[in-house]
């Protein structure tokens, strides 16, 4: 598996070089998947993420109460650290990764793009081991780091940490740059990050302050505070081929027809109501709070909702959140955003066979509820399960998502 994952970040590599280079507003994506080997869902793997997901958003939800003073009005329950019941050491998972630089001189680095998180860290010259491997942040040599005197630390789903120190500093992105960004040199990485788990070398959260951990603009919104925008957005094409962020406006090569907007209904997350999912063109519920999140793979719901949608479908509950389907009649699913429909591929709602039969495959809606006893998630979260099937478009000026057909 070690030896795939490698060989396939060569071959993305290369095949990443052989493209030509995209235009300036826009950063072409990179990804990395660990989540199947020869198909087969590596149930483990799909576990060891979302608990690691399920961390970010406690996380989230907790700084959103520090830092507006408001519960989390989603929560069913109190906001606990999500702690994982699986006792994990791994966050093999899958992120939508490109280049950004940092620092004058400006040196490039490669990040994780996650719209379910504020914060951007990156791995510091002063981390030993656990940063082996990865492009290292010297604030030291950086004329235009400012030291803000203040740690941070990030807990994720395997239990070990993220800390180190916050600094400003320029941050370049697709041609833009963002003068005085927060951002966080870790002088520690957790199991994850390392190397061996994480391609990319740090992390940059595209949602709101409201959600920040060091109570800081994410870097979109210095660059919107900054006035560097013609167009105060960002928008995703991530697909198998061609992805890429684009910054400060949509590149309408890469959809067809409109883009349908809904507003964000409390800014932190990404946060949008939904109108429906259903299965075989049969509403299996309605009306939903959901959060856009690039840094999630599946769709994620509650158990109750998960397990009706499920349950219409005689799906065969395998455990831990995920149902069953035999491969040769998986359903049609789609899900209704501002009254209109958008059909998740049977590639993409197909995450894998269950074993080398081939017989039962792996639904890409999952449930959060069982992972450690945590119930925050009435929330369902749009991952990469529904925002492969779209182009996405996320409006931080008029405070809306859109989405639109893949051109
Ligand atoms: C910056 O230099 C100081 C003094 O040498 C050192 O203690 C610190 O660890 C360095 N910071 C980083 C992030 O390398
Ligand atoms: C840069 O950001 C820091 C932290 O948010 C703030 O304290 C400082 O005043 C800002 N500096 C400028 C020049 O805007
Ligand atoms: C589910 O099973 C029931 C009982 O066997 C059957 O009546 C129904 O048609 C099945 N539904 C689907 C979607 O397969």
């Amino acid at each position: 598996m070690c030896f795939l994952s490698v060989f396939f970040l060569v071959a993305l590599l290369a095949l990443a070089a052989a493209l030509p280079h995209p235009s300036p507003l826009s950063i072409a994506l990179r990804k990395r998947s660990t989540l199947t080997v020869d198909g087969v869902v590596d149930l483990s793997a799909v576990r060891s993420h979302m608990a690691h997901t399920q961390t970010k958003f406690l996380r989230g939800a907790a700084a959103f109460e520090r830092n507006t003073g408001r519960s989390w009005s989603r929560s069913k329950s109190t906001v606990r650290r999500a702690t994982g019941s699986d006792p994990l050491t791994d966050d093999s998972n899958d992120r939508w990764y490109g280049t950004i630089t940092v620092g004058t001189p400006a040196v490039e680095y490669k990040v994780d793009f996650d719209t379910g998180s504020a914060d951007l860290f990156l791995p510091a010259s002063n981390c030993g081991s656990t940063c082996e491997g990865h492009t290292l942040y010297n604030p030291n040599i950086s004329s235009s780091a400012v030291d803000l005197h203040q740690m941070f630390e990030l807990t994720y789903g395997d239990g070990s940490t993220v800390l180190g120190e916050q600094y400003t500093d320029t941050v370049g992105i697709a041609g833009f740059t963002a003068k005085n960004q927060t951002l966080g040199a870790a002088s520690q990485y957790s199991t994850g990050f390392q190397a061996s788990n994480f391609a990319p070398d740090g992390l940059m959260g595209m949602a709101f302050e409201d959600i920040s951990v060091f109570t800081a603009n994410s870097v979109m919104q210095t660059l919107v505070a900054e006035k560097t925008l013609s167009e105060a957005m960002f928008a995703f094409k991530l697909a198998s081929s061609g992805s890429e962020l684009r910054i400060g406006g949509v590149n309408s090569a890469l959809y067809t027809g409109s883009i349908t907007y809904t507003p964000v209904t409390e800014q932190g997350f990404w946060l949008i109501n939904g109108d429906a999912i259903s299965a075989n063109g049969k509403e299996a519920f309605t009306n939903f709070p959901a959060i856009v999140d690039t840094g999630t793979t599946l769709i994620l719901g509650d158990e109750s909702t998960v397990g009706q949608f499920y349950n219409a479908l005689n799906a065969t509950d395998i455990g831990g959140g995920f149902y069953t389907f035999p491969c040769n009649s998986m359903p049609s699913v789609s899900i209704t955003i501002s009254g209109r429909v958008f059909a998740l591929s049977a590639e993409t709602f197909n995450l894998g066979s269950y074993d080398s039969s081939g017989e039962s495959c792996v639904g890409a809606i999952a449930a959060t509820g069982s992972l450690g006893g945590n119930s925050l998630l009435d929330t369902w979260i749009l991952g990469d399960t529904f925002l492969r099937n779209v182009y996405s478009v996320f409006d931080i000026g008029q405070l809306r998502v859109g989405f639109a057909d893949l051109a």
